[in-house]
């Protein structure tokens, strides 16, 4: 994300160009792994109030304000959110529609909307629970009070805590990692970890067993357990 100048606000522009961006991604074969992030010092100081500033209910709702933002949770491919510095409203809810957050030193994560007269709208109330639980996330949400990246760290929130210096490098290094996995196992991993929020622990024990199972009907599985017994490094298709 690149509007440094406005701190990286979240603008109808900024979104529909980072989901026609997304679908490009997904669709393009060479992309194993998606990795998101702003400048050093911000991510994302969330929705544009300025854009929010003259709209109005039947506007908002006829139009479906933040139709865009669902892509990224929507996304197949593994995201991963380099968070510097602020996290805030939109920015912390787009983070936490990664699959991975990683945050340097100086990272901010708050959901400050009630001090705007207006609420979380793209996650701050049902990511983040799921997440860091309700105490938390009602003190953050009712009072705006924002998590340091060590704080997140310990609510889990956030995976791991980096010097901004080497932030993005850590996150291509995971990223990379990720991309010679093989990529059918991990669209089947990240569907099973996902629906952990939305089923019941017997149904989800039971949707993860089918997955597992399926994985028997690719090729790469037979590749990673025949390079394990053979001491070899192995390559997957994602087949
Ligand atoms: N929308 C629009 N413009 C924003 C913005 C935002 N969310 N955040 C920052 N900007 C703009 C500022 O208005 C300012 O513009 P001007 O130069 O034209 O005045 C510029 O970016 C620089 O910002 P600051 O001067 O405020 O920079 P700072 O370093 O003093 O503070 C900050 C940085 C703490 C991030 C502060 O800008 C801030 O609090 N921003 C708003 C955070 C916020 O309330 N986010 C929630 C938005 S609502 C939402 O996201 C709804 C949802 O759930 C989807």
């Amino acid at each position: 994300m690149n509007r440094p100048t406005a701190k990286n606000a979240l603008c109808d522009r900024l979104m529909s160009q980072l989901a026609s961006l997304l679908d490009d991604l997904e669709a393009d074969p060479e992309v194993k792994v998606i990795v998101i992030t702003g400048q050093r010092g911000v991510f994302a100081a969330g929705a544009d109030v300025k854009e929010m500033l003259p709209r109005r209910f039947p506007a908002v709702l006829h139009e479906e304000f933040l139709k865009d933002w669902s892509r990224l949770s929507r996304c197949q491919k593994p995201t991963l959110a380099a968070v510097s510095g602020y996290a805030l409203g939109g920015g912390c809810e787009l983070a936490m529609m990664c699959d991975v957050i990683y945050a340097d030193e100086a990272a901010i994560f708050g959901q400050p909307e009630l001090l705007l007269g207006t609420m979380p709208g793209a996650g701050g109330t049902q990511r983040l629970c799921r997440a860091v639980g309700k105490a938390v996330t009602m003190e953050m949400c009712l009072t705006g009070r924002k998590l340091t990246a060590t704080e997140a760290l310990q609510a889990g929130l956030i995976s791991r805590v980096f010097p901004a210096e080497s932030l993005l490098e850590e996150a291509l290094k995971t990223a990379e990692k990720i991309a010679q996995l093989s990529s059918t196992a991990v669209i089947l991993c990240k569907r099973a970890v996902n629906a952990a929020h939305e089923m019941s622990l017997s149904v989800g024990l039971q949707y993860e067993r089918d997955l597992f199972y399926s994985t028997f009907a690719t090729e790469d599985r037979k590749t990673g357990m025949d390079a394990f017994v053979h001491k070899k490094k192995p390559t997957f298709s994602g087949k």
